[in-house]
Formats: C-alpha cells, sequence, structure tokens
C-alpha cells in the first residue's frame, strides 16, 4: 500500500510529496509541529494537540491554514487514507513560502503538511523492558513550550543518546535540574513513592501524554508533584520513566549507566503504564486542556 501525504490543499503519494525551497520551515525552522499517536484505530488527547498547537500559532504569530475543524478533518482524513489504526500522525504548519527575509512577509499563507505512520499497536511488554538515558546540557532557546520545529539541540542529544547506548538523553539547566527529554518527558518516583515530573512552564514541552498521566494519577489518587528534580535526585529514585506519544510511558531503568531501583521497571511505573492505557482507551485523552504557559 502506498502512503499518502497532505501538502497545502492536495492529498499526494508520500513518495512524491514536497514543499518549495521557499518555505520558512525549510530556511528558518519558522514552524510549528505535532505528533498525535493513533491507539486502536482513535487519535489519542485530540484536543490537547490543538489547544497546543493553537498555543504554539499564538506564540509565534503564525496564521492558522485553516480552522481547527477543517484540520480536524484532514488530520482524520490522511490517517484514513493511509489506513492507520495504530501509529503516528504528523502536522507541521509553517509561515509559508516568501523570499528570504527575516522579518516576517506580508500576506503570506501559512503551509500545511500532514503525514501518518502505521506502527506497531502499543505494547505493554516491550514498554516494561528497562532502557536507559544519559544527561547532558540543556543548550536549547528559553521557549520549550512552544512545539517548534528548531529541533536541532534535540537531535544533537538524541544522536549522543544513541551513541552512548542509550534510549533517551536528559537535558539538565545551568541549576543542575532535569527538564525534559530530546522527544519526552522525564519522570522520576522518589522514595516516599511520589511521582515528580517538572512542572509545566516555558523550561519543557507540556506533553500531551504527560496530562494523561497526570489526570490517571489523580483518578487513582497517587500522589504526585509537578516539580524541578536535580540529577542527584534523579540518581537516587526508586523508579524512572519517560512519556511521549512515540514513547507511551517507558521505564527507565539507568542514568548515565547508574542503576535505578533495582535496574528493572518500577512498581508505580508499571502501575502508571496500565493507568495510563486504560485512560486514554476511556477517556481518549487529557481533558484539562487548557494548561498551556
Ligand atoms: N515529541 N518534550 C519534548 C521536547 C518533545 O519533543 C515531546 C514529544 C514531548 C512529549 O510530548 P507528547 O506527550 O505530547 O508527545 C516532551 C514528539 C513525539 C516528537 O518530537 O516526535
Amino acid at each position: 500500500m502506498s502512503r499518502i501525504a497532505y501538502v497545502n490543499g492536495q492529498y499526494v503519494p508520500h513518495q512524491d510529496a514536497a514543499v518549495h525551497i521557499e518555505d520558512r520551515g525549510y530556511q528558518f525552522a519558522d514552524g510549528v509541529y505535532e505528533v498525535f499517536a493513533v491507539h486502536q484505530g482513535r487519535m489519542v488527547g485530540e484536543q490537547g494537540h490543538m489547544d497546543r498547537l493553537a498555543h504554539s500559532l499564538g506564540e509565534l504569530r503564525i496564521d492558522w491554514p485553516m480552522s481547527a475543524r477543517a484540520l480536524g478533518v484532514i488530520i482524520r482524513e490522511v490517517s484514513r487514507r493511509n489506513r492507520v489504526r495504530d501509529g503516528l500522525i504528523y502536522l507541521q504548519i509553517t509561515r509559508g513560502v516568501a523570499r528570504r527575509d527575516h522579518s516576517f512577509p506580508d500576506n503570506t499563507e501559512s503551509a500545511l503538511v500532514v503525514t501518518a505512520r502505521r506502527m506497531p499497536p502499543l505494547d505493554k511488554e516491550q514498554l516494561r523492558k528497562g532502557v536507559g538515558v544519559i544527561t547532558i546540557p540543556d543548550i536549547r532557546w528559553q521557549r520549550h513550550d512552544i512545539k517548534s520545529v528548531s529541533l536541532l539541540p534535540n537531535i544533537i542529544g538524541k544522536q549522543q543518546a544513541r551513541e552512548a547506548g542509550a534510549y533517551e538523553a536528559w537535558m539538565v539547566n545551568n541549576e543542575g535540574m532535569i527538564t525534559e527529554g530530546t522527544a519526552s518527558n522525564a519522570w522520576i518516583v522518589t522514595k516516599d513513592g511520589e511521582l515528580v515530573t517538572h512542572n509545566a512552564s516555558h523550561a519543557i514541552l507540556n506533553g500531551i501524554t504527560r496530562l494523561s498521566v497526570l489526570e490517571a494519577a489523580v483518578a487513582a489518587g497517587v500522589p504526585f508533584s509537578e516539580r524541578a528534580f536535580s540529577v542527584e535526585e534523579a540518581m537516587q529514585a526508586k523508579e524512572a520513566f519517560v512519556t511521549s506519544s512515540t514513547s507511551h510511558v517507558k521505564a527507565v531503568t539507568s542514568i548515565d549507566g547508574h542503576s535505578i531501583g533495582n535496574g528493572h521497571i518500577g512498581e508505580l511505573t508499571s502501575r502508571m503504564l496500565d493507568l495510563y492505557v486504560d485512560f486514554i482507551e476511556t477517556k481518549g485523552g487529557p481533558q484539562n486542556t487548557n494548561t498551556w504557559n
């Protein structure tokens, strides 16, 4: 089956899909994106992704290419045409095509690309196998709440992780606090059994998966704290995990080669994975989706 992409008003074969050489996304990384998980034929956290997209576009003063409702129709259509039952939808909006000039162009229409990819269904056994993370300096700009396509520090960090044989790199700010992973949010479980993840601020991307896990924790009465935690605290944590639309809830069993807990997935992490899957299957995604900073 050949893949289909949506590019500026047209559904085209994926291998022929292309944008203009003066698209500002291509030249300046002047654009934003979203990655939606599709689980058992349903988009996870659609409203949350749309609200976060509105935040990213608004902060950068990029126009919507169309109404959110019309965009929803296209996303579902791309998913349908690619027969995605489990997988990912990628959406990118840039400030459009214009003669190269740093300042915003006048009267340029935003450019829209939507692609979809089938993936194996969420596999709890796989997610329960622990992975390693490394820590690296957070060298990004100061607006991580905006889901910008400008991802150089993230891709370099992820590559460092891969070369170190790790799954992810956790970024550490100047105060020694872990902000998040290069493409995921970072979590620990303290010795007292409290879930901890960085508070939503300009310092992190407020993940849709993160919000689902927090809402699932509230519903189950699991104690949690949204605050920064240091590398030292993470090293001494009982458990650790990452969350994202692509990693769901994934156990972390080592940080910089140092074993976390007993080196296997922790009890609460395992429970949060179950709660998360139940949550998205019953609620579809986070209900409180206006929490962008
Ligand atoms: N990344 N933090 C960063 C820096 C991210 O890039 C992501 C997601 C997350 C988790 O967000 P969510 O739960 O909404 O997926 C946190 C996507 C998956 C990506 O860039 O491919």
